[in-house]
């Protein structure tokens, strides 16, 4: 598949702490690492991706809304904001982009306030619990979604 796509890899707060954050949930990879296994599968892709983290909901909220007219989807890890966002939802669905939302962990096997989230109804589709492995499955599956258009 060769499609020659623009995708926003968002990672939100506390993400930058990966290798050193709880690593019996997180795995050991840094954000360095998993960019790196995003960028070599998305060339496989024909995908171009810009990736990117912050700790804050309103920088979020920009480059969601800056993505309308520069990427053709969005892969997001909004990490806490998942649960708590609605400014990251309506910046989403303002985006008018294919999303997929993406978490690390199972959010369904942890507490009750990680199973909610404000993502998921907006979101083509959520993969969640495969660690980094799940990030290559949404550049994955965005591939796909946008090979169809
Ligand atoms: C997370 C799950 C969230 O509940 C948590 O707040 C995170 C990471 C994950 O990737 O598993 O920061 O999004």
């Amino acid at each position: 598949m060769a499609i020659d796509a623009s995708v926003l890899v968002l990672n939100g707060p506390n993400l930058n702490m990966l290798g050193v954050r709880e690593p019996h949930i997180y795995g050991s990879l840094t954000l360095d690492d998993l960019e790196s296994s995003c960028q070599e599968r998305a060339e496989q892709l024909g995908l171009s991706i810009d990736f990117r983290q912050s700790n804050h909901e309103g920088e979020l909220v920009s480059w969601i809304q800056q993505a309308r007219t520069e990427h053709d989807g969005i892969v997001i890890n909004a990490g806490a904001y998942t649960h708590t966002s609605v400014a990251i939802m309506d910046a989403l669905i303002l985006s008018e982009l294919p999303v997929i939302e993406v978490h690390l962990s199972n959010i369904f096997k942890r507490e009750a306030f990680r199973h909610h989230s404000y993502i998921s109804p907006v979101a083509k589709g959520m993969i969640c619990g495969f660690g980094p492995h799940g990030y290559l499955l949404a550049l994955e599956a965005l591939a796909q979604i946008l090979d169809r258009d």
